[in-house]
């Protein structure tokens, strides 16, 4: 028996799966919502649907050669016509702040390869205003200590992700720096401000990116939010 969030968040993933068709290539997203999507397009394709994906983490990636999803490599494709990713806020202009499973790098070259992005979301994801939730920024671990210096000095508290009491590394061998700002009003402009910092790889802020929300609720019902782009 799945607890009310899961079952906003299974029914947002499954809906998603419903925009695929065959001989599409799609991006295979991240998280516990995501996961949903994915094992929904394992049963898809296991009844004929015919599809290549590329995941946005290792762990999506083993998801999906369970379930016998195809999986192809950048050198193979040229474009993705659709990714479904998951994410931890979505603001009124679908701008979003992503990477608290850490998979933000490579959700954000997958996303900004793709046609279309569709995000699928629990009710809780929805803000007016992003930056409750500490936004990811993916560091090289060379001088982390410096570049977690620099980005207190935007306002933020900085802080150093740790899996246990391990340093928590990326699928790209990167640390995660977690800021929590309170609250990000212009995320384009930090988004750009951050990523000039040196040994900072990517932030968690994708604006402008994602069109089609789907929102999952404790009923099981779903809702979708367009944004004409
Ligand atoms: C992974 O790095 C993240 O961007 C996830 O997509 C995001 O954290 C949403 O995760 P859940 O669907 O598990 O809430």
């Amino acid at each position: 028996m799945l607890s009310a969030i899961h079952t906003g968040k299974k029914a947002a993933g499954e809906k998603a799966a419903e925009y695929i068709r065959s001989g599409m290539t799609v991006g295979l997203g991240t998280g516990s919502t995501a996961f949903w999507a994915i094992e929904k397009i394992g049963r898809l394709v296991s009844d004929g649907l015919q599809i290549k994906a590329i995941a946005t983490s290792l762990q999506s990636e083993q998801q999906a050669e369970k379930l016998h999803i195809p999986l192809v490599s950048f050198a193979e494709l040229d474009h993705i016509d659709v990714d479904i990713d998951g994410a931890d806020e979505v603001d009124e202009d679908l701008n979003l702040i992503k990477g608290g499973g850490g998979a933000l790098l490579r959700e954000k070259i997958i996303a900004s390869s793709s046609k279309k992005m569709i995000v699928v979301a629990d009710e809780h994801k929805l803000v007016k205003i992003l930056g409750k939730f500490p936004l990811p920024v993916e560091v090289i671990p060379f001088g982390w200590e410096m570049t977690l210096r620099k980005l207190k000095s935007f306002g933020c508290i900085p802080v150093l992700r740790k899996k246990g009491d391990q340093v928590f590394v990326t699928d790209n061998g990167n640390y995660i720096i977690d800021c929590s700002f309170g609250a990000i009003p212009s995320p384009g402009d930090l988004h750009s401000r951050l990523n000039n910092i040196p040994g900072v790889v990517e932030n968690g802020l994708f604006t402008g990116m994602c069109d089609t929300v789907i929102v999952g609720y404790e009923d099981g019902s779903t809702r979708v939010i367009t944004k004409s782009v």
